[in-house]
């Protein structure tokens, strides 16, 4: 399979997010990816299942969204009912990660778990068969536009690793940093999808940054 790129609408102009959804549509993209934060679980407020609903009316892509709030079994019923294919959970942030993996599922979409950079790659030994992706943070949660940390190719390595022993299906995702200067080694290193926010709505022809990251 060739890598999937996922542009972070919360680089985007949210005055004109119809627009920026569209240039998605018309990219190479594969996905969406939809960044929520609550203040708690992360040093920032970024938007919720309103505006998600607003994206999904104008979205031709899977909406990948990347919940950053504490105790997110609250909201899974919502998140679906907003349009979200794949439901990535942080690690740090869930009591009985068990249950809400099967609760996501339950609702019938893709399942994700995501990892701080702090956070060993071992702690999902025994949940890497039942998730469909696994997110590793290379910065730390809360804001675009932050310095790639170089640390995530080992992680990278690790958990590619796990997953082929194991026998797991899941993707590995990379988010946080990505640009055209790390695009390559992450992919070598074994990732499976790129988020990429500023790299891509900074850039003077998002459309062909876009291209430029899926055809590394
Ligand atoms: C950070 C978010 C990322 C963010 C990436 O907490 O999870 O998805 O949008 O932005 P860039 O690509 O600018 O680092
Ligand atoms: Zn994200």
């Amino acid at each position: 399979m060739s890598h999937l790129i996922a542009p972070s609408i919360l680089a985007a102009d949210f005055g004109n997010l119809q627009r920026d959804i569209e240039m998605i549509n018309n990219s190479e993209a594969d996905w969406i990816h939809v960044d929520v934060m609550d203040g708690l679980f992360v040093p920032n407020i970024s938007f919720g299942v309103p505006v998600i609903k607003a994206v999904q009316k104008h979205a031709k892509k899977m909406l990948d969204v990347h919940l950053m709030i504490v105790d997110p079994d609250r909201y899974i019923v919502n998140f679906k009912n907003a349009g979200a294919g794949l439901l990535t959970v942080h690690y740090e942030a869930c009591n009985h990660l068990n249950r809400t993996v099967q609760a996501i599922k339950a609702e019938g979409m893709q399942a994700g778990v995501s990892l701080n950079p702090h956070t060993p790659i071992a702690v999902l030994e025994d949940i890497i068969l039942d998730l469909d992706l696994v997110l590793l943070m290379s910065v730390n949660p809360g804001f675009g536009g932050q310095q790639f940390i170089e640390n995530t190719y080992k992680k990278i390595i690790q958990l590619r690793d796990l997953i082929d022993k194991s026998g797991s299906k899941a993707l590995i995702e990379i988010d946080g940093g990505v640009t055209d200067k790390n695009a390559h080694k992450l992919l070598t290193a074994g990732a499976d999808v790129l988020v990429a926010g500023s790299f891509v709505f900074k850039s003077e022809n998002p459309i062909q940054t876009i291209a430029e990251l899926k055809n590394f």
